[in-house]
């Protein structure tokens, strides 16, 4: 891989783990562990060390996505790691695509989006809050150090927003999501998938409600838990936290009127996830 230059980001990485995101510059960078000159960085690789002032070994990598959405400004709740890639994979984000998401936050998953989309198709997100949008533009812009071309930010309440063509994905992040589900029933294509998170299982029922009602069928509603494992020498156990609920995701297909139209007796198939 070829060697860190002025200006891009670096993940420093202490031995015992801890990690610091940081952009290659001339100039001083201090924590607990002691100093570094950040421009020492330039011509390294990565996976290379820095020694600091203290005699700390920092190991250099190019941040993950997930570093870099851990370490940008937020001032919203943003999607966890393990709710980010299954909602991509689960929602059938293909490299030319094109997605409506809805609201941007701080900008975690349009950036998620538009990694997916490998800088083809399409991605139109809609934030209410004109700050959060401008937020969130910063920090994909800082990302892709510019404005991603296949992208578009439109300040308004969803509910407000008309499309001129059908989208073949709808990503959904807010508090009361059955509101607009008509909204993505007009904007989405048959066919085309909607994936919504919601953190309170009254708004997945909501939900749920509001898209049978609109023209959604074949919908799914899970949650996930991570565990993480201690593993060393002499232990081989699960941690004794771990990232347990953070939200459900409902995914929804659009179908044409008469697969709606059955009562919905509670007789669902209640098949374990593949
Ligand atoms: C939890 S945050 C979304 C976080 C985002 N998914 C991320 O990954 O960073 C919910 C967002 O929905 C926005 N919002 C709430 N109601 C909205 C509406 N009716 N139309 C558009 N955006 C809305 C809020 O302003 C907020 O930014």
């Amino acid at each position: 891989m070829n060697e860190f230059e002025a200006g891009e980001w670096v993940l420093l990485t202490s031995q015992k783990g801890k990690k610091w995101l940081v952009r290659v510059e001339d100039a001083p960078y201090s924590s607990h562990l002691g100093g570094i000159q950040l421009g020492d960085i330039v011509g390294k690789q990565e996976g290379d060390w820095l020694i600091t002032t203290k005699g700390a070994k920092l190991m250099l990598f190019r941040p993950t996505l997930q570093d870099y959405i851990f370490g940008m400004k937020r001032h919203t709740q943003i999607i966890y790691p393990k709710d980010l890639s299954a909602m991509v994979f689960w929602g059938d984000i293909y490299p030319g695509c094109t997605v409506l998401e809805t609201g941007i936050g701080a900008g975690a998953l349009a950036l998620t989006i538009l990694r997916a989309l490998c800088g083809r198709g399409k991605l139109i997100s809609v934030e209410k809050r004109a700050e959060f949008a401008l937020g969130a533009r910063d920090n994909i812009h800082r990302y892709f150090g510019g404005a991603p071309e296949n992208h578009l930010i439109v300040a308004a309440d969803i509910q407000d927003v008309a499309l001129n063509c059908t989208v073949d994905r709808i990503f959904v992040d807010l508090p009361e999501p059955w509101h607009a589900a008509g909204c993505f029933a007009r904007m989405l294509r048959m066919g085309g998938l909607l994936v919504s998170l919601s953190p309170n299982v009254g708004q997945v029922q909501l939900m749920y409600r509001e898209l049978k009602a609109n023209g959604f069928g074949d919908i799914v509603n899970f949650e996930l838990l991570r565990r993480d494992w201690r593993i060393d020498q002499v232990r081989a156990r699960p941690s004794d936290r771990m990232v347990a609920h953070t939200g459900f995701i409902t995914v929804a297909k659009r179908v044409a009127a008469q697969g709606v139209d059955e009562p919905d007796d509670g007789e669902q198939e209640d098949q374990p996830g593949l």
